[in-house]
């Protein structure tokens, strides 16, 4: 059973890298295919996976077919490529590409599983939500989820929820990365190094979360262990709440969630 990449770019080398690693897969059981045949070419070299012509000889040659391509190049499906998919699993990691539209390039697909991962999937550390067109079969599910765990971690969510999903963790590295660098911009303005200060904060985001997803106590449990009354913690926090910080994040979220509705729309 052969699994094909189109696109063979940064997500599907992640990918690719996990399943190797993970013995999930190897190498002869695995394909790719690019638009140019540089990054196919790249990454067939340095995992020792298969290096299919062109697309269509990729569609022929799989049974799973993995779309790792920018999501404006599903137009470029043609329809010899969608006929010769009969039968296949088409699974997309296309941000905000519907399963209606995915449907609609892969007509004759067995079956049709719509990913949202993550940028840290790069490291193996990241999270995806999936959704399945139709009710998979046990094998197809088991399939999916392992190849999604090279990646990290995934749940399965109703497409509905992909827009709150695509907010809350496809959006949400770029908050923390943007959190931190907040942090040590601060302290170094105050009079840490620079290192230092990335360092101090970079570190100190790592640990919290970490003790977050260990420990079971609630996140505000957590927070009421780090404040003293009336001390430096309640300060910081108190200043925070002033600037409506619970408001702000419930607004952008709502942004990100109006965007990707309307992204999907076009
Ligand atoms: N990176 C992430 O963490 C992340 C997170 C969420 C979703 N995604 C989704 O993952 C997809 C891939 O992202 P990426 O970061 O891996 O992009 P990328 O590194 O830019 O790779 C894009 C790949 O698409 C290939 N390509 C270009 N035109 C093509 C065509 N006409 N037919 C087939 N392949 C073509 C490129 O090949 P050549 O350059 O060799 O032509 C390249 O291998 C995107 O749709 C994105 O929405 C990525």
């Amino acid at each position: 059973m052969i699994t094909g990449f189109i696109g063979a770019g940064n997500l599907a080398r992640a990918i690719v890298i996990g399943l190797l690693d993970k013995r999930v897969l190897g190498s002869d059981e695995l394909l790719c295919a690019s638009g140019t045949g540089a990054t196919a070419q790249s990454l067939s070299q340095e995992t020792g996976i298969g290096l299919a012509s062109s697309r269509i000889d990729l569609i022929k040659r799989s049974q799973t077919i993995v779309l790792a391509f920018k999501p404006q190049h599903l137009d470029t499906i043609t329809s010899e490529e969608s006929a010769v998919a009969q039968n296949n699993l088409v699974i997309s990691v296309l941000a905000g590409c519907t399963l209606e539209s995915l449907q609609a390039a892969f007509p004759h697909a067995r079956n049709i599983v719509r990913v949202m991962p993550n940028t840290p999937s790069r490291i193996s550390k990241g999270v995806s939500a999936f959704c399945f067109q139709q009710p998979p079969s046990d094998e197809d599910r088991q399939f999916v989820e392992n190849l999604l765990k090279a990646l990290g971690t995934c749940y399965e969510v109703q497409e509905s929820q992909m827009h709150i999903v695509t907010a809350v963790s496809g959006c949400g590295p770029a908050v923390f990365f943007q959190f931190i660098d907040h942090i040590a911009q601060a302290a170094e303005k105050r009079g840490l190094e620079h290192d230092l200060a990335a360092t101090l904060a970079i570190e100190t985001g790592l640990g919290s979360l970490q003790l977050m997803q260990r420990s079971n106590q609630a996140p505000s449990q957590l927070v009421d262990e780090v404040v003293s009354p009336n001390g430096v913690t309640h300060a910081l926090l108190t200043s925070l709440a002033d600037s409506d910080w619970s408001g702000i994040i419930d607004t952008a979220i709502e942004a990100a969630v109006n965007r990707s509705t309307e992204l999907s729309k076009t």
